[in-house]
């Protein structure tokens, strides 16, 4: 039974805590935030150790494995000093907030000779699965195109409005159409150059990027995220994939088996639920695929180094946003 720390008990450090639960060869021994009463409930609820401080966790626990669910300008931190204390390390997404980051992560993975993998967790969504088995199989014949939207409201939750600031979230483009990003680099392959547009304003909190990539292998895709969706507006994702004899398209807004209506007399509120059974929970799956490859000592799923290239495409995505020019990307995505 492998044992596992849990750093960080905010919005995604719950949502692995629960993914756990649909894990047996591995226990969450020990979780650590700076805030109370995160920390607390999570401790609780996995009837486990709670600390403040990083280091008296792990001086107190023969752990494992670290998950870190911190804000992504801390990642490169904890994930270096666990990995020096030989810890295998599964990572949030996105890796790191630069290149120089995100490849000092991955040379110390090689140097300490652990695990190092990333949270790109739509590889591990039924609907991009299947998606995934229908490109293989040639269904729609070459790929040309791609759409895709992830458009929300800004995240309200954060410890300290840490998403709010640019340097240390790294925007829409870094912290949530790198989701697509990877999806689209791990089928399609490399990206060779962007041109983009943003909105960007941080004091209103709505900002909004909208991406045209073309593809090494000549195929485009238009990738659009925003945090720009008034408050209270569902989240929503879809794509829409064109390729030589035919179309496949997917739309979160209209895949809700479960709708509810609630009226208080003033107001009608809608809910839209998907109910999903632990074994296709994408959160544990990921966790349990990295999980059985520490355990069997395979090559993890999600490498390192794809991450570091999503994260080179959002780069250049916001880069051509300011400057208005594309940018040509150089070796690590092509
Ligand atoms: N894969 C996904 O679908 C997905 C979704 C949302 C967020 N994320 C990523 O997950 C990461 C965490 O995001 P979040 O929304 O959970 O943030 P959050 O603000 O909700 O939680 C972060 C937690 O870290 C704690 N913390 C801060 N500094 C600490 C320290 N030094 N030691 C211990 N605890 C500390 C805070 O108290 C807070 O509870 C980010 O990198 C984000 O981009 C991934």
């Amino acid at each position: 039974m492998l044992r596992i720390g849990l750093l960080g008990c905010g919005t995604m450090g719950k949502t692995h805590a629960h993914a756990y639960a649909a894990i047996f060869n591995a226990q969450v021994v020990a979780v650590c935030d700076i805030r109370k009463e995160q920390r607390d409930d999570l401790a609780h609820m996995l009837d486990c150790s709670a600390y403040d401080c990083f280091e008296s966790m792990l001086a107190d626990q023969e752990l494992d494995i670290l998950d870190i669910c911190l804000p992504t300008y801390l990642h490169k931190e904890y994930a270096v000093r666990a990995m020096e204390k030989k810890l295998h390390v599964f990572c949030e997404k996105p890796i790191a907030l630069s290149l120089e980051d995100a490849k000092v992560m991955i040379d110390t993975a090689k140097k300490e000779h652990v695990k190092l993998t990333v949270g790109h967790v739509l590889r591990f969504f039924p609907e991009y699965e299947t998606l995934k088995k229908s490109i293989d199989q040639g269904r729609i014949g070459t790929l040309r195109l791609i759409r895709t939207i992830r458009n929300q409201a800004f995240p309200p939750w954060s410890w300290e409005h840490w998403y709010q600031d640019i340097s240390k979230s790294g925007g829409p483009e870094v912290d949530l159409a790198i989701h697509d990003y990877d999806w689209i680099l791990s089928q399609l392959g490399p990206v060779s150059r962007v041109y983009a547009k943003n909105y960007g304003d941080t004091k209103e909190s709505q900002m909004h990027s909208l991406a045209i990539l073309r593809l090494a292998n000549g195929a485009m895709a238009h990738v659009e995220a925003s945090w720009a969706m008034p408050k209270g507006i569902e989240f929503r994702t879809s794509f829409e994939l064109i390729g030589t004899d035919g179309q496949l398209c997917y739309d979160s807004s209209k895949d809700s088996p479960l709708k509810t209506q609630l009226s208080n007399n003033e107001k009608v509120s809608i809910f839209y639920d998907n109910p999903m059974p632990p074994n296709l929970n994408p959160y544990a799956k990921e966790l349990r695929i990295f999980i059985d490859a520490v355990i069997q000592d395979k090559p993890v799923l999600v490498r390192p180094e794809e991450a570091r290239a999503a994260l080179a495409v959002a780069l250049a995505v916001r880069e051509s946003s300011r400057t208005g020019k594309v940018v040509v990307l150089k070796e690590e995505t092509v």
